[in-house]
């Protein structure tokens, strides 16, 4: 405890932090915990976003992080070729998109469909005594309520979206009844919370005129339920090594299917390929996971998002359905310059187009992790690329990096003192 910086002089209660420039939080930031010089600077430097940019992204910027942007080839889906960018620090993600979409690329890649793009906003209404009849009452308004949320959004309704349906649910809560409306809204090319959630705010007070309760929440689901990508894909056995591969991928899901233990780190490997397609187009990673997990569970037992099977022929088919918030237009999409270059590399003009594109990556991303856990395990092709990790962990520039990586391979420790010592021996000799 001797050797432990004396803190108690710090204060986190900075008078006008988030009116200061950038470089000014930097520096009380460095100055608060003593961040030496180069780490200061390089979190300062923002890289490919610019700083003005960055700084009205979020509140209390001093910096960005940089996280690499992989393409994975191989990929023909609904009959095209395309190349997907991928944001992920996991290695392993984009080789294992490549890997499953070469071995189903002769058999047509993969297909993909749409439910709609349906977005769900929510209304609860507390504090009726006849939550029954406050809820016909509700339904009863459907035409007023459309009125009011197509207002809200003149530039989608042009776009051929908007207010589409009502549903309006009593449900039992620790609290008592409450009365919970949902707007179903065509949100067209972008994801939608902002067009949603102001029409449920904006359709707040008539609710509780037309009824006489109170109403409290007023936001999107992000169980997007009425938004599902779907996608099938068929490997032959012979193409991903034979019948006891195959079989061996739809016992590894059956596990998934039956417990909820493997269901969760199942559906995981899905999101590494999802998140990250999600993250480099510059949507919401987190609504999109929200909605993975929630649909999941949607039985109220959580399972897997993938099915696998045989097909009369004994090739192997899997199919994905999972929710897929995602949009074009609005937040990081149009504003992040990398996200942009990333939308174009897709080279998608709709929502929905890169919707189903994210889903035949999640069914890729699954494939590969299913064939790896089913035969070899993943360690071997993880370790490999972490190694490379490790070796630049330790020091390791340029060829030095494989150099030391193929060693700790072949001695089987990927470690961080087995990486330094086989760095020093190399440049020792
Ligand atoms: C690791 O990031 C993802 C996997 O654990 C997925 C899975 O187990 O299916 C390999």
């Amino acid at each position: 405890m001797a050797d432990m910086p004396n803190t108690s002089a710090r204060s986190s209660r900075i008078s006008g932090f988030h009116k200061m420039s950038t470089a000014e939080r930097l520096k009380i930031v460095a100055d608060f915990c003593g961040l030496d010089e180069q780490s200061a600077a390089l979190l300062g430097n923002t890289g490919n976003l610019d700083p003005h940019i960055a700084d009205h992204m979020i509140e209390n910027v001093v910096g960005t992080m940089t996280i690499p942007v992989g393409v994975a080839t191989n990929m023909r889906i609904d009959g095209k070729d395309i190349l997907v960018p991928m944001a992920t620090e996991e290695s392993s993600v984009v080789a294992a998109v490549c890997n499953a979409a070469r071995q189903c690329y002769d058999e047509g890649g993969f297909t993909t469909s749409m439910s709609g793009a349906l977005m769900i906003a929510q209304v609860q209404l507390v504090g009726v005594s006849d939550p029954e009849s406050a809820r016909i009452k509700i339904l009863e308004r459907k035409n007023d309520i459309k009125e009011i949320c197509d207002a809200c959004d003149p530039v989608l309704v042009k776009f051929g979206g908007g207010f589409r349906d009502l549903e309006v649910r009593v449900i039992e809560s620790r609290g008592g009844p409450m009365v919970i409306t949902h707007l179903i809204v065509d949100t067209r090319d972008a994801m939608g919370a902002n067009a949603v959630n102001t029409m449920a705010e904006k359709l707040a007070p008539s609710i509780e005129g037309w009824t006489g309760g109170k109403v409290f929440l007023r936001i999107l689901s992000n169980l997007a339920d009425r938004r599902v990508a779907r996608a099938r894909a068929v490997w032959p056995a012979e193409a991903i090594g034979g019948e006891a591969v195959r079989d061996g991928i739809i016992s590894a899901y059956h596990f998934a299917e039956a417990d909820p233990y493997r269901a969760a780190t199942h559906n995981k490997g899905i999101m590494n390929g999802v998140s990250a397609i999600v993250l480099a187009t510059g949507n919401d990673t987190r609504a999109v996971e929200a909605g993975a997990h929630a649909y999941a569970a949607r039985s109220g037992r959580y399972t897997s998002l993938t099915r696998w099977e045989k097909t009369a022929e004994g090739h192997l088919v899997g199919v994905l359905e999972m929710p897929m918030a995602v949009g074009l237009i609005g937040g990081a999409t149009k504003v992040h310059p990398i996200a942009r270059a990333c939308l174009s590399i897709l080279g998608v003009t709709a929502a929905e187009e890169l919707a189903r594109i994210i889903a035949a990556v999640g069914l890729a991303q699954n494939f590969s992790a299913l064939r790896a856990l089913a035969t070899t395990g993943i360690q071997k092709g993880h370790m490999a690329l972490h190694a490379q990790n490790v070796a630049i962990m330790a020091g390791a520039l340029g060829a030095e990096v494989d150099a030391v990586a193929r060693a700790l391979v072949a001695a089987g420790t990927v470690r961080i003192d087995a990486a330094e010592a086989e760095l020093a021996k190399i440049r020792n000799s």
